[in-house]
């Protein structure tokens, strides 16, 4: 059984204090904090995670990267690299947290986090059931619009989906009620979904500044609005409002998620579709399959990107069972070194994110990696990848 059991009136009582944090969460919303300035700062820091299974091998290879890229910013103390050694499950299980205070403050020091991924412990694997440091992370920077690009460029798609991060189903994801039933063990499990109006108005602005500044001119809101009628349906309705308000250049379509996922492997309607704004639940769903329309989980990026902080990370989780089958030679390093180049992008180096786009395209394509042993070795990939960027790298530098 998962949770402590309650009878009706601790159930309440828990309920109410729920309600509370959360209207003091939205309240705070509203005022909102600053992104830094990129192109002033005097030094970016760039805090480095590897994270849990797969993650520190994948991890590796961005670093290489970001030194090489970074090489002049590093020496002259206008860029640092920080590695952050705290957020492996070892460590967080020893705190018994999910991220430890002193990992998070030094992850708080930085401007931004790139990171590999984290495993998530599970009832029943006897170990301390501890809530993902993934949402732990997102929460506890605000970090509210997670970015997932898709693009197959030969199938003519090209879409970026705006995924609410820091509510829904996930914010009480690990405070859900486990309320006595009338008889002995008629227990009955209930679990919140959180949806603020600042919080899917800031989300909804984010996807459409992104599309209204990208040359996108079709927003697709994406929820169950027809069913969940009280946190879609106001999701729904809010992004309307903003629409209709703010963004009247835009198109503005509504989708049920249920159609939506079967609209993505519809080779016809697909192409027509640009940006997607979704609740988090679903749009954890709908950005999986549509990194697998690109290539597999492997080859997907994402940001999270907060008014103050952002987070970048590969879509996947820590993929334990690559590890225990033995593929780790052939494992894909491109979801991280994706999400490498957003950051560049997002710091205002996004020259250099484009040098590393370009070369991880170019190497994919002699290099064919898959996750298997039909596959090309990372390692041969990768190799192909560094050609690529300091051949690139040397021209741009070039008089
Ligand atoms: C993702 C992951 C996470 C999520 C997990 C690890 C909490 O699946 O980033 O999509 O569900 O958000
Ligand atoms: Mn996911």
């Amino acid at each position: 059984m998962t949770g402590k059991l309650l009878n009706i009136e601790q159930a309440v009582a828990s309920f109410r204090k729920l309600l509370e944090q959360q209207q003091q969460r939205s309240a705070q919303i509203k005022s909102g904090s600053r992104l830094p300035d990129f192109a002033t700062l005097p030094c970016v820091r760039i805090a480095l995670a590897g994270g849990d299974g797969i993650g520190p091998v994948i991890t590796q290879y961005a670093q290489r990267v970001l030194e090489y890229l970074l090489k002049d910013e590093i020496a002259q103390g206008k860029a640092e690299l920080t590695e952050i050694t705290g957020l492996t499950l070892e460590n967080r299980l020893a705190q018994n947290c999910s991220v430890p205070e002193t990992t998070l403050r030094q992850i708080k020091s930085c401007h931004v986090l790139l990171k590999g991924p984290t495993t998530t412990p599970q009832a029943g694997q006897g170990i301390a059931n501890l809530e993902s440091a993934n949402v732990t992370l997102r929460r506890e920077l605000d970090l509210y619009a997670n970015v997932r690009p898709v693009n197959v460029p030969d199938k003519g798609i090209d879409w970026c989906f705006f995924r609410e991060n820091t509510e829904g189903a996930y914010v009480l994801g690990s405070q859900g009620v486990l309320l006595e039933g009338r008889e002995a063990g008629s227990e009955l499990a209930f679990d919140f979904a959180v949806t603020t109006r600042p919080g899917v108005e800031r989300i909804a602005r984010s996807a459409m500044n992104y599309a209204k500044n990208n040359g996108k001119k079709r927003v697709s809101i994406v929820t169950k609005a027809n069913i969940i009628k009280t946190g879609d349906g106001n999701f729904l309705q809010i992004c309307k409002e903003i629409a209709g308000r703010e963004f009247p250049e835009l198109e503005i379509d509504d989708w049920y998620i249920d159609i939506m996922a079967a609209n993505l492997v519809n080779e016809d309607l697909r192409r027509k579709f640009q940006v997607f704004i979704l609740p988090n639940l679903y749009g954890d769903i709908l950005t999986d399959e549509a990194a697998e329309i690109q290539g597999g989980l492997g080859t997907a990026g994402s940001a999270n990107i907060g008014d103050r902080y952002a987070m970048f990370e590969p879509v996947h989780g820590s993929a334990p069972r690559l590890i225990e089958e033995g593929r780790l030679a052939y494992v894909d390093p491109r979801s991280v070194l994706r999400a490498c180049s957003m950051m560049l992008a997002h710091i205002g180096r996004g020259d250099k994110g484009n040098i590393l786009d370009r070369a991880v395209t170019a190497a994919s394509t002699l290099h064919p990696i898959t996750g298997f042993e039909n596959g090309a070795k990372t390692e041969d990939f990768i190799a192909e990848l560094m050609k690529g960027i300091t051949r690139a790298f040397g021209s741009a530098q070039a008089p």
